[in-house]
């Protein structure tokens, strides 16, 4: 049998190959502690369930689902929108609920990529923006993503032929794996750069709602002028505990939510019908769950800094995010470095390497593990002597 190009380009999908690394060392006996994927270990709401609950009995969620979802939840959006950024969305037009905002990102590509375009993306990086241009037969230009520019691109450094070349921009703020935000100043000079060289840009704001210390990240469609050129995602994975139902949505510029529905119409059929009105619920209910998590986040972030500084790894605080990205030692590969880690401490984190070849160097640690598993991680760190490069 023979399989397309495109599969044998994939590098194995990080968190499947971590998933499986610590599967194989549970079942050798290992206790592993796992600071790996981004994904709450807080669950859902009371009150999102039961909705979840009664919806289930409703005989027309039964059914299949209408792709651009019910217009109720997408007012539900609109209206989140209104309160939380005030900005205002038409529902009908610029809102499209997503089955997370993975799917949407991914589908994204085929709305704007042709064979041979070119995509602005930036490294390191959540990997589905690059992994969806190579899937339209597109090309990546990468924007590198350095500490000394704080984790932002640098536009004059992108080739007049490339920016003229480009269709499309992937920002991510607050950004997984780095945990860096973009002020608003920040995201209105993507905003120009993208209009001055017709460029639609896709801002992925999937942790917009974890902030530190009152920290409240702003949204790129505050931007002046940015709904003429780009659209922003949303997940409710993060915000309120649900990776596990699937629901996200895309806002923004009608004519590019438009073709997002049309290559969605003709990919899936929707999210089911119960978990929209449970995303109803969760945007439109009580927000304290935010709060909640976000002091369970805020003391597992300083406990986790205060392990890998005690072993000389350097680290800036975060004002956001779920993520510790840590500077591995002289002289280790972050992927050396992990895999130390997991071989002499059963601990799992993933190697920056694994969001770009600007992620080497780095080590990334989720927040998303509980209490009690985190005080062990970080017990074993502490007492970690860590190994020569040389030994590694
Ligand atoms: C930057 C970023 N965007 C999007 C997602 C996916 O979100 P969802 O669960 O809504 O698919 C993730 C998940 O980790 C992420 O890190």
């Amino acid at each position: 049998m023979e399989f397309s190009s495109r599969l044998g380009k994939l590098a194995p999908y990080p968190f499947v190959e971590i998933s499986r690394i610590i599967a194989e060392k549970r079942a050798a006996g290992a206790d592993v502690v796992t600071f790996g994927i981004g994904d709450p270990d807080i669950p859902t709401p009371r009150p999102i369930i039961d909705r979840l609950l009664t919806a289930s009995e409703h005989t027309p969620n039964h059914r299949y689902p209408e792709t651009d979802g019910l217009p109720e939840f997408r007012r539900a959006i609109a209206q989140w929108y209104k309160q939380r950024f005030d900005i205002t969305l038409d529902s009908d037009t610029e809102v499209l609920p997503l089955i997370g905002a993975k799917e949407g990102i991914g589908h994204a590509a085929f709305c704007f990529l042709d064979p041979g375009d070119v995509a602005l993306i930036p490294d390191p990086a959540y990997p589905v923006y690059g992994v969806g241009t190579m899937f339209a037969g597109a090309e990546s230009y990468i924007m590198p993503l350095k500490h000394e520019n704080g984790w932002l691109p640098v536009y004059s450094d992108i080739p007049e032929e490339i920016a003229k070349a480009a269709k499309v921009m992937w920002l991510n703020y607050p950004n997984n794996p780095t945990s860096a935000v973009a002020s608003i100043e920040e995201l209105a000079t993507a905003v120009a750069y993208c209009r001055d060289n017709d460029i639609a840009l896709l801002h992925d704001a999937a942790y917009s709602e974890v902030g530190y210390e009152g920290y409240k990240a702003v949204s790129m469609l505050q931007v002046e002028g940015a709904k003429d050129i780009g659209i922003e995602f949303h997940s409710l994975s993060k915000t309120y505990n649900m990776t596990g139902w699937r629901v996200g949505m895309a806002v923004g510029n009608a004519d590019m939510i438009k073709a997002l529905f049309q290559i969605k119409a003709n990919l899936d059929s929707g999210i089911p019908q119960a978990v929209q009105e449970m995303a109803m619920e969760a945007l439109t209910g009580s927000q304290d769950c935010i709060d909640d998590n976000i002091a369970i986040y805020e003391r597992r972030r300083d406990r986790v800094i205060k392990a890998v500084r005690s072993i000389g790894l350097s680290v800036d605080v975060p004002e956001s995010s779920l993520y510790i990205w840590a500077r591995v030692p002289e002289g280790f590969t972050s992927a050396e470095f992990a895999a130390r880690l997991l071989e002499d401490m059963d601990i799992v984190v993933t190697p920056g390497s694994s969001y770009g070849e600007y992620g080497e160097g780095y080590i990334r640690l989720s927040l998303t593990t509980p209490d009690e598993q985190v005080e062990k991680g970080c017990q074993r760190i502490e007492n970690w002597t860590v190994p020569s490069p040389k030994a590694g």
